[in-house]
């Protein structure tokens, strides 16, 4: 996985554009891991001569075009994963419009779209050969796009999966706090970005990492009326998001632990 890390290099620092504001977007990564990590200095051509492939792409492009249609995002743009971010987060707050059970269903309908992606049209082994950055890569997708495609179908992966219960209690709350409180979570990036661009090796991303997450955990946890189990959820989701680009913040040290902040928070009350 590391040696994943150089393909970001060559993307220009973009404008940051937060649709589905949970994870960082890779881009933000790119010149800065690689400017200061000499350790990441591996080539394209090299990365993709090193991993054999063992996707049926073919066999993908289906399925996914199965999921777009199933979720209901065919009715958005989903031509690049920025794009399939924004159309994620559209249909959620659409269906929020006609209030939780609108938001509900847009969340089921989603969730099972994923889990028949996951585990019938694909099944786990192709799941995971082809949602992969190098995958799309190799398929002449940009950087950008791969990371951002594995990044968002890992989160979807985990909301979906283990952590659906904690996602589907507060569906107004999911489809409605990107949008209402995107002052603060911008905020959360700012500091993301602010605090830790300018360190020197990449380990000194991964305070600032679990820092974002639980950031962004906050605002859930609040807007929830105090969940911290949809809180933590949402810190979990995108530290496994970020811990893609950031493979060396993979360590427990690094978890969300959001959970024992708001338990004293609790006990203060
Ligand atoms: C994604 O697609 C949209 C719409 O086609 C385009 O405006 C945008 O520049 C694309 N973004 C990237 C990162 O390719
Ligand atoms: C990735 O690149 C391929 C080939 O350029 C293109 O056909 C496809 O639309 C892109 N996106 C996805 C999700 O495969
Ligand atoms: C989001 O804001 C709208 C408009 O102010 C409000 O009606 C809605 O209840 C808010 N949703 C949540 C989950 O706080
Ligand atoms: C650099 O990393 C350290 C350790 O994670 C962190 O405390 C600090 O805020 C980061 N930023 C700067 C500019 O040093």
């Amino acid at each position: 996985m590391k040696l994943l890390i150089p393909l970001l290099a060559f993307l220009p620092l973009a404008v940051v554009c937060l649709p589905f504001v949970d994870f960082i977007n890779p881009d933000i990564f790119s010149r800065t891991i690689h400017q200061k990590n000499p350790v990441f200095s591996g080539e394209v051509g090299q990365v993709l001569k090193d991993n054999t492939p063992g996707c049926n792409w073919g066999t993908f492009q289906l399925c996914l075009a199965d999921f777009i249609t199933k979720s209901g995002l065919s009715a958005y743009d989903t031509s690049n994963a920025t794009m399939m971010k924004m159309a994620v987060n559209q249909l959620l707050a659409d269906g929020a419009k006609s209030g939780p059970t609108g938001a509900a269903n847009s969340l089921i309908q989603l969730c099972r779209a994923q889990q028949v992606l996951y585990s019938q049209c694909l099944g786990l082994d192709q799941a995971t050969q082809c949602i992969s950055a190098i995958e799309f890569i190799r398929q002449g997708n940009t950087s950008n796009d791969g990371f951002g495609y594995q990044m968002l179908f890992t989160r979807l992966n985990f909301q979906c999966g283990v952590a659906f219960t904690s996602f589907i209690a507060h569906p107004m709350e999911v489809a409605q706090t990107p949008t209402n409180y995107s002052v603060r979570l911008d905020s959360c990036l700012d500091t993301f970005i602010g605090g830790n661009l300018n360190n020197d090796t990449v380990t000194e991303f991964c305070g600032p990492m679990e820092q974002y997450g639980e950031c962004v955990g906050k605002i859930y946890t609040e807007a929830a009326q105090c969940s911290v189990d949809l809180g933590w959820s949402v810190c979990e989701a995108t530290r496994l998001a970020n811990i893609i680009t950031l493979p060396e913040c993979t360590d427990s040290q690094w978890a969300c632990k959001l959970g024992t902040v708001g338990y004293n928070f609790y006990f203060l009350l």
